[in-house]
Order: C-alpha cells, then sequence, then structure tokens
C-alpha cells in the first residue's frame, strides 16, 4: 500500500509541510533542532513513505550526533499523515529506517520521545546522556544496534562536527 523511498533534494519541502502539519507550531525551537542546524541529515536514512497515488503520507530523518566523544544517530522527526495514523506506517518506517542504519554500520539510535510509543522498539531511558536544555530527561532514550553498545556511553549531546 506505501512505498518507501530514500528522500531526494525534490521531498525537502513536501516533507517539510509533513511535518508542520504533524507537530505543534513552533517544533524546530526544541532543543534537538539546535543539533540539526547546519548538520545535514544522514541522506541514507531519510526515508518518505507514498501511496499508491504518490501522495507522501509518512516521513523520518536522522541526524548524526556526537554524545561526549561517542557518535550516535539522532532518530526523527518522524511523522504520519493524520489520514493514515494508526495504520503501522510510523512503526514501519521506525523498523525499516533501523534496518538500514544497522545495514550501513550504525551502531546507536536516540531520540526525544514518548517512552510508550517507542519502547516498543526497543527504547529505554539513557541515563547520563544529556539533551541541550530544556529537555525532560524522561523522554531521552536510546535503542541499541549491537549488543551492549550503550554500556559507558554519557555526557552531552552535541552537534556532529567531522
Ligand atoms: C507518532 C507517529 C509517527 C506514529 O505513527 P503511526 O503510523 O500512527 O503509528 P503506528 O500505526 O505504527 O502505531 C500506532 C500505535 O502507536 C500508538 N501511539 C502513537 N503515538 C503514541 C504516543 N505518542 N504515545 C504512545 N503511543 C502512541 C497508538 O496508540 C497505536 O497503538 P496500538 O498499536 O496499541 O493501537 C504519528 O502518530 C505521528 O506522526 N504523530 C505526530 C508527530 C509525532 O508525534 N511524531 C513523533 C515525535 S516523538
Amino acid at each position: 500500500m506505501f512505498h518507501f523511498d530514500v528522500e531526494t533534494k525534490d521531498d525537502w519541502w513536501e516533507v517539510e509541510a509533513l511535518y508542520d502539519l504533524c507537530f505543534a507550531p513552533g517544533r524546530t525551537a526544541l532543543s534537538s533542532y539546535r543539533l540539526r542546524e547546519d548538520v545535514d541529515p544522514v541522506a541514507d536514512l531519510s526515508i518518505v513513505a507514498r501511496d499508491g497515488d504518490g501522495i507522501l503520507a509518512g516521513a523520518i530523518r536522522y541526524w548524526p550526533v556526537h554524545i561526549g566523544t561517542d557518535v550516535a544517530l539522532l532518530l526523527g522527526p518522524v511523522a504520519v499523515h493524520p489520514t493514515h495514523q494508526g495504520e503501522g506506517l510510523g512503526g514501519a518506517l521506525i523498523h525499516d529506517s533501523m534496518s538500514r542504519a544497522a545495514r550501513l554500520g550504525w551502531h546507536r539510535v536516540m531520540l526525544v520521545g514518548d517512552e510508550p510509543y517507542y519502547r516498543r522498539f526497543g527504547f529505554q531511558r539513557l541515563s547520563g546522556v544529556v539533551m541541550p536544555p530544556p529537555t525532560n530527561p524522561d523522554r531521552v532514550l536510546g535503542h541499541g544496534l549491537a549488543d551492549g553498545i550503550w554500556d559507558g556511553v554519557q555526557g552531552d549531546v552535541t552537534r556532529y562536527e567531522v
């Protein structure tokens, strides 16, 4: 019913419009956006989902971040158009993109979000991983794409520098 493709340059504003529709106004004021400024999303992990008519139904992007001296993926934004929410598309986008991430050699995924939603994908609260303020620490979640990969990973989350 939906087909997934890597996002292209031509998709950018359509995806932004979907995020504007799905998130509360002022989403770019959130602390996670400070980590995305002047950093490109991970191209191979920005996925758009379109329905049979080619209409955008959902999208996910990831950014690289530093945690202390370690590197992780910051998952998000992920959004599904209100007319398609609850059909499993958000879950499919998260599963598909995290499988791609593992194949590409990424090991750690973190996000700021609702634990009751993300725990089904294996995300758990990260202690000692500090997002820029203001962020509720209970919403800072991580998932390992390899065993034990979060062990000892602690520190401030900062913008990715090559
Ligand atoms: C969150 C979102 C991406 C989920 O996509 P979706 O396609 O609707 O989700 P799925 O169909 O895969 O899963 C639906 C399930 O997730 C649950 N769910 C959705 N959002 C939830 C939340 N914030 N907290 C807890 N559960 C949630 C639904 O109740 C449903 O539960 P069920 O399987 O027990 O019926 C989508 O609702 C959305 O775009 N929301 C607005 C933007 C947003 O909040 N993005 C996430 C940022 S943290």
